[in-house]
């Protein structure tokens, strides 16, 4: 959240909080259904943006610990987007990513309010992380899988945040068949691009795949690779699961570890989340996970099963995507 401060023509301040989306060059906000006693075109942020367009714009973080502080202050020029213009519709789907909330409000109809932004100043903590202080369900709605970053780095401590989440997850007999690897040198990242890339390189290829769409796939998963400025590769560790002397049974436990490793890497997705980070989830080590253990140097006994991309989203991240009814999913025996 941020407060928007605009001015009359005659300099009479106003101060309104606001949701916000921010693009490259511009910070959007919408006038959205909330009750409102007042037409979208009557309200005084709208009549003053009109009337004046210099504007300010205040995102601050307060914590009960002082060393994590900040603000930033924008000041530029406001202009109201009409919904028949490009521009109102991207920004239109860029406040619904952030928010979804937006996705039920008909915010379309409604002008947004565009800043041009050409000042900025900030003070405090900016790096460190924040917390998105909301509660699980509204973590559980948030987050989105995210697959393009900026190359700003992960500190190694929010790393450990996030596996610190995985770490209390539910496992079988709470024995935690799992094991995290940690990829940050491009490198490294390299080495299991190249190693996974050879590999599903040979499958698409089997699958009869065009030249030209093998070669466009094998680049858009390298490039996620070398793009994310951390990589999870998440592992599981059998050693510590009971044998039995049946197969069936044996199946049975590898597949209670399989399912906690899925609750490891959701709790790893919600912390990453809740942190202020992004992240993304990709298959692609469980299909070649011998070429995995050999490019990192891994114990063998690990068997990787699955990649998860930290980072912070290259702009706002993507929308929402839509889910099955509950009435779909549930099947009552009452
Ligand atoms: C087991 C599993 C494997 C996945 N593999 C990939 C993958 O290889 N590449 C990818 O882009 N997304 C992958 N995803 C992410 C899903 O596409 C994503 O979670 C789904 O589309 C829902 O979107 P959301 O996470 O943004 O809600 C995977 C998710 C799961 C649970």
């Amino acid at each position: 959240m941020a407060r928007l401060a605009t001015a009359d023509a005659a300099g009479k301040p106003h101060v309104v909080p606001v949701c916000f989306a921010l693009a490259r060059s511009s910070i959007f906000i919408a006038i959205d259904e909330k009750p409102k006693k007042v037409r979208a075109s009557d309200l005084k942020r709208v009549r003053n943006i009109l009337e004046n367009p210099e504007v300010a714009l205040t995102a601050d973080r307060y914590a009960e610990d002082w060393s994590l502080l900040a603000f930033v202050m924008v000041r530029g020029r406001a202009e109201l987007l009409g919904p028949e213009t490009d521009e109102h519709s991207g920004a239109v789907r860029l406040l619904r990513g952030k928010y979804h909330q937006y996705e039920a409000m008909r915010i379309e109809d409604n002008p947004v309010i565009a800043i041009r932004p050409e000042r900025a100043v900030s003070w405090g903590a900016l790096d460190k992380p924040g917390s998105h202080d909301a509660g699980v369900l509204d973590t559980i709605h948030g987050r989105r899988s995210v697959r393009r970053y900026l190359s700003k780095k992960v500190p190694k401590e929010i790393v450990e945040q996030v596996l610190e989440a995985a770490r209390w997850a539910p496992s079988p007999h709470g024995r935690q068949p799992w094991r995290f690897a940690v990829l940050r040198r491009e490198e490294t990242r390299e080495r299991l691009a190249d190693a996974m890339g050879e590999e599903w390189r040979v499958n698409l290829e089997m699958d009869g795949q065009s030249q030209e769409i093998v070669q466009r796939r094998l680049e858009g998963s390298r490039r996620r690779l070398m793009e994310a400025p951390v990589l999870v590769l998440l592992c599981l560790y059998l050693e510590d699961l009971d044998d039995y002397p049946d197969a069936e049974r044996r199946r049975g436990e590898i597949t209670m570890a399989v399912q906690s490793l899925g609750a490891a890497a959701q709790n790893a997705l919600l912390a990453a989340y809740d942190l202020g980070l992004d992240a993304g989830w990709m298959c692609a080590p469980l299909f070649c996970p011998g070429k995995v253990v050999e490019a990192l140097g891994l114990d063998p006994k690990l068997v990787p099963h699955a990649l998860l991309t930290l980072g912070y989203a290259e702009g706002d991240p993507p929308r929402r995507r839509a889910r099955r009814s509950l009435d779909e999913l549930i099947i009552y025996r009452d």
